[in-house]
């Protein structure tokens, strides 16, 4: 069966009588007011104040398919099941229906719409522990349900129980790992039985094991994920019930279109095979040749998250996520340079960009943006970081052992990170000393942390997210009103609320409605444009040689930070900014008028 097929009929499901669920579109990768994760990992994510309780707008049973990245599984990808990128098929019941209600539904579609044979799927439980009880409701359902599909499932047999490791769903994985606030909870999960003969083939280190659900030996996949989250993990770190019991299903799109083509090869579903038959075109080697087969895998992954990414207007760079981002497209292209011996250039690349957007062409994920605008925003680093990795690799031909100081090296002078560069050298037969890169990595952080306590504290004493947006805003203005005026407007004063900014800069004379309007539309343009804000630390003096603006009569400190908005401003400042300028929502001038004789005051707002 083809995804757009699978994602249709589970949207429909759900949403027809007697389920009615509402559909929630998919959340960005990038979490919105969430800091405590870089991207969008499971569908529940965007809901989780919703599960804790608070009200969502649509009710209280939402369906949805969601783009997920987790970057915990980039080191598994290569194999015929995982991926960093993926899709996530949810339904949620926020205090309404539970177990009973879910795993029949449950059931129900995988077997009557997805059309997979129940003596196919094996269902595991949670076992129990000191605080919270094996689930023997959810066995008792599942036996029910099997029954009535003619087949009799015993514990042990097609029924299994596990500790919380294994049945236990929370971000952050079983009770002891839950952070306070967390919600989680047991869970029941279904696995499609690929058959025997994968028992063996696979991986063969299991082929002595008896086989079952969860002995990781690739005759089971887990295709659907029944999140009985009702617990909150507490400051004491006891759990608590929450006020309301929830239902969080999720299943990889990916993998339940392996399953309905009986092929465990999710690179040989619909969502990939079209970037694979591209990857084999580009480089001339074909994936049915086992040895190809991880990297081709890696390089299909790789550029697919990168793509999604680049699709929301995120930027390679040295932080956060930007940092995910740059791994992804220079592990592809070492993948790349490997396979075919020769260096990848925007040939090759291009087209495999290309095929991701086919590959979606049946959904919205990309109606917003064309390829040449991705292209823009990746092609430069795979190019930058092609050349570096010729030079790279001829110094490395040149070195005969690799100490953990060289690694450090081409860490710093030519981006290599560690796990890259372990693969380089392990095709070389080479082994790195990871602890001494780790020690001089150390060493690097301690210095950088030393010279960043000497930098200008200027900074805004309230970190919340409002005053952050507020902050970078007034940047935007002050380059506004100089490009506005055609004045070298200079910063006369700045004061930050949680629901406003003032700004108060030279200029003789009051300034006409028109003038201020198209202030305001060019701060709005630039945020339209999702510029990345970026800091560079330098010594004051070649803050001012790069063109930074600076407050006269301010004290600065020899180090400064400079914060640039990209092609539009460059600021001395302690910061902190907004990341992109797109997440500051709509700017408005709220008044302008005299602040003293010489100077003129603005007061503006952000609404989202
Ligand atoms: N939140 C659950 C998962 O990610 C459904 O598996």
């Amino acid at each position: 069966m083809i995804a757009n097929e699978i994602r249709k009929k589970f949207i429909s499901f759900f949403t027809a009588s007697p389920r009615n669920h509402q559909e929630i579109p998919s959340a960005s990768l990038i979490p919105e007011n969430d800091p405590s994760s870089l991207f969008t990992s499971s569908g529940m994510q965007p809901l989780i104040t919703n599960l804790l309780g608070e009200k969502h707008p649509l009710g209280t049973r939402l369906v949805d398919s969601q783009k997920c990245f987790r970057s915990q599984d980039i080191e598994e990808v290569g194999d015929n099941s995982h991926t960093t990128f993926f899709e996530m098929l949810g339904n949620w019941s926020l205090g309404d229906y539970f177990k009973k209600e879910q795993l029949p539904w449950n059931f129900k579609f995988l077997t009557e719409e997805l059309k997979l044979d129940p003596k196919r799927l094996y269902v595991t439980v949670f076992e129990g522990n000191p605080s919270v009880p094996k689930d023997t409701v959810s066995i008792e359902i599942w036996k029910e349900i099997f029954a009535g599909a003619g087949i009799r499932a015993l514990e042990g047999e097609r029924i299994f129980a596990y500790p919380a490791q294994k049945n236990w769903w929370s971000r952050s994985g079983e009770p002891e790992k839950m952070p306070p606030g967390e919600p989680g909870g047991p869970d029941s999960e279904v696995f499609f039985d690929f058959g025997e003969k994968l028992h063996l083939h696979e991986r063969s280190i299991y082929a002595k094991e008896k086989c079952h659900p969860n002995c990781g030996g690739g005759r089971f996949m887990e295709i659907a994920n029944s999140v009985f989250m009702q617990y909150q993990k507490m400051p004491d770190g006891m759990l608590k019930e929450l006020p309301q019991k929830n239902v969080d299903f999720g299943g990889g799109l990916e993998r339940m279109a392996a399953a309905t083509n009986d092929n465990p090869d999710i690179f040989q579903t619909d969502l990939f095979s079209e970037i694979i038959a591209t990857i084999e075109k580009v480089t001339g080697k074909e994936y049915s040749n086992e040895s190809n087969k991880p990297a081709i895998r890696i390089i299909a992954d790789h550029l697919k998250a990168a793509t999604f990414m680049a699709a929301e207007g995120l930027e390679p760079g040295n932080k956060q996520q930007g940092y995910v981002l740059r791994r992804l497209l220079r592990r592809a292209t070492v993948k790349l340079r490997f396979l075919t011996n020769t260096s990848p250039d925007m040939e090759q690349f291009q087209p495999i960009v290309e095929s991701v957007l086919h590959a979606y062409k049946g959904t919205t994920y990309f109606d917003k943006v064309n390829s040449q605008a991705i292209e823009k925003i990746i092609g430069p680093e795979l190019l930058k970081f092609t050349k570096s990795l010729d030079k790279g690799l001829k110094e490395v031909q040149k070195i005969s052992q690799i100490s953990g100081k060289i690694a450090f090296d081409l860490y710093q002078t030519f981006g290599f990170p560690l796990e890259i560069t372990a693969e380089l050298f392990a095709q070389k037969g080479q082994q790195i000393d990871r602890q001494q890169f780790e020690a001089e990595f150390r060493k690097h952080q301690e210095l950088s942390r030393t010279t960043a306590k000497g930098v200008f504290k200027g900074g805004l004493a309230d970190h919340s997210e409002k005053t952050t947006a507020l902050h970078t805003a007034t940047h935007l203005l002050q380059q506004a009103l100089k490009n506005i005026l055609n004045y070298a407007v200079r910063q006369k004063g700045s004061h930050i609320t949680a629901e406003r900014l003032r700004f108060d800069f030279s200029y003789p004379q009051k300034l006409t409605p028109e003038k201020l309007q198209k202030v305001e539309a060019l701060v709005n343009q630039k945020i339209k444009e999702n510029l990345p804000v970026t800091m560079e630390i330098m010594t004051l003096n070649e803050a001012i040689k790069s063109g930074a603006s600076t407050v006269p009569g301010a004290h600065y400190p020899e180090k400064v930070k400079v914060y640039t908005i990209q092609g539009f401003s460059k600021e001395v400042c302690g910061g902190p900014h907004a990341d992109f300028t797109g997440r500051l929502g709509s700017f408005k001038i709220i008044k302008e008028e005299a602040a003293g004789t010489e100077n003129r005051r603005i007061y503006a707002s952000l609404t989202s």
